[in-house]
């Protein structure tokens, strides 16, 4: 990369966001449509420009999700996935056509491995493929993607090919993923400017990155690929996606802000949207952050060690290279506690980025005062989570009314449970392995128990033993998922809050099932 003088106007990079797509095919990180579509409202405020908001063939659950973006969407491309099928394309198609603005992503493997193995195609056959899909595609929209599935094991030759033919039959952005997270990034830099090169019209349309993170180097590729001559880049929030996971949006786009004396590039994104975004996700994938992640994790802007903080006092630049608001992180905080009132609760929730009507405004302002009063100071990430769990918390028929457990080392648990269930207190005591399990017994006997728990997390938001526990549930039931998230200073409140909230939502597909 070559100096940037003072003068120089940053070239923009287009961002591609596919945490609702890569992202989510990540195992165990699937999202519910109201997830998906609370997600994409928060990418499109934030400035991400085209937003793959799923794969619609893949099931009519991600048809759903992506319509139903498509159709709330705002400034952002919409855009659904397709391999090169007319049936693919078709679902994408349909899926996509209610937004302002709409792209088909499609895409076939043009490795020898892929082709042979996969496929079992040949080059000739795939070429084809390429030329029918991207105008099949161009049939519903005039934006269309098309990537070359392992193009970093593609021979140089052949993908010179595959990517003309697409360019020819339409394709208007072009894009050469590290599917396997295989490359390293001057390999990847070169293979950006070897397609550049050597394909006619290539300068025509917009060349993408997309990489994957198996060997640490997904965002190290992503810059190599802009060197390259890359303009649009894909990537996830939190690095979320397969395996090893996708580029991290986070790490990318700061590292264009706070490098831009040496990268001459910058992006759309209200970079102080970044850690409210990642919170959004991980709590709604139930995918924790490490907390030495870049950029958005708990760690990223502390300093512990008193040569550090000395350092920091002095002058933050000595240990910070970009601002912790530059990223949504508040350094000078607004402490807030017991006294805090109204006019500084609805302060803090807008310096947070939560804009909330009136009830649910007086539902939080409730149940922070409910917290202030058990535990001492409460920081962002408690209010974050109190408010993201009252929104998703909305349409609950079970409530819970009180909880008391004994545990000990000697006998099984106990837990004696009030539930608020469509008006009427019901109770029950049940037993179990453990203060949850008991907790859970008994909530399944005043309920149903024809669910299954697929997965059960526990996560403190904050330090301390007073911290707050946010717990997380997916319940499964005929094939229908539903994610629960429940926040207390007890962790077993926690819990029983995480598994009512699923309840609910279950019951609320109950409901549509029985409608239909
Ligand atoms: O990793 C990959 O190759 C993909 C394609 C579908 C673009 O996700
Ligand atoms: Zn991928």
């Amino acid at each position: 990369m070559t100096k940037m003088n003072p003068q120089q106007i940053p070239e923009n990079i287009v961002i591609f966001d596919t945490t609702l797509r890569d992202g989510e095919q990540s195992p165990g990180a699937s999202m519910t449509l109201e997830q998906k579509v609370e997600v994409a409202a928060l990418l499109d405020d934030m400035g991400v420009d085209i937003i793959e908001a799923g794969f619609p063939i893949a099931s009519d659950g991600d048809f759903e999700a992506v319509s139903e973006i498509a159709k709330n969407a705002k400034n952002a491309v919409i855009c659904g996935l397709a391999r090169a099928s007319f049936k693919d394309i078709d679902r994408a198609g349909e899926a996509v056509k209610y937004a302002p603005k709409s792209r088909i992503h499609t895409f076939i493997a043009t490795s020898p491995l892929h082709m042979k193995y996969k496929l079992n195609m040949s080059p000739d056959d795939v070429l084809e493929k390429i030329a029918a899909s991207v105008a099949r595609a161009k049939s519903f929209t005039d934006d269309v993607e098309w990537s070359a599935e392992d193009a970093t094991r593609t021979e140089p030759d052949f993908l010179c090919r595959v990517v003309e033919t697409a360019i020819k039959a339409g394709a208007t952005t072009i894009n050469l993923p590290d599917t396997v997270g295989y490359s390293l990034p001057n390999e990847y830099q070169s293979m950006f400017e070897m397609v550049l090169n050597r394909v006619p019209n290539a300068d025509k349309v917009v060349f993408s990155t997309h990489c994957h993170n198996d060997l640490g180097f997904a965002v190290a590729n992503t810059m190599a690929g802009i060197a390259g001559g890359a303009r649009q880049v894909e990537c996830t929030i939190n690095g979320l996606g397969e395996r090893a996971g996708n580029a991290a949006l986070e790490e990318i786009v700061m590292s264009m802000r706070t490098r831009q004396d040496i990268l001459p590039f910058d992006t759309g994104i209200q970079s102080q949207l970044l850690v409210r975004a990642s919170n959004l996700v991980a709590a709604v994938a139930a995918f924790p952050v490490q907390y030495n992640k870049a950029i958005v994790g708990k760690n990223a802007f502390a300093h512990e060690s008193g040569i550090h903080q000395d350092g920091m006092l002095k002058n933050a630049e000595t240990y910070e290279i970009m601002t912790p608001e530059s990223v949504g992180v508040k350094a000078t905080n607004l402490v807030m506690g017991k006294h805090s009132g109204r006019h500084a609760f609805k302060e803090k929730l807008s310096d947070l980025g939560y804009e909330l009507g009136d009830n649910a405004f007086l539902d939080a302002f409730t149940r922070f005062k409910q917290l202030a009063d058990k535990k001492k100071t409460i920081y962002d990430e408690d209010i974050i989570a109190l408010v993201d769990s009252e929104i998703s918390e909305a349409n609950k028929s079970i409530s819970l009314v009180s909880l008391e457990v004994a545990v000990s080392s000697d006998r099984p648990a106990e837990a004696i449970l009030v539930l608020n269930i469509d008006g009427k207190h019901k109770n029950h005591i049940a037993t179990g392995d453990g203060g949850v399990d008991a907790t859970y017994n008994a909530i399944k006997a005043l309920t149903t128990d024809t669910q299954n728990l697929l997965r059960y997390q526990v996560q403190a938001v904050t330090e301390g033993t007073d911290a707050q526990a946010h717990v997380s549930v997916r319940l499964e039931e005929n094939g229908k998922q539903v994610i629960g998230q429940g926040v207390d200073t007890d962790t077993i409140v926690a819990s029983a809050k995480a598994y009512i909230a699923a309840l609910n939502k279950l019951m609320l597909k109950r409901q549509q099932l029985h409608a239909q």
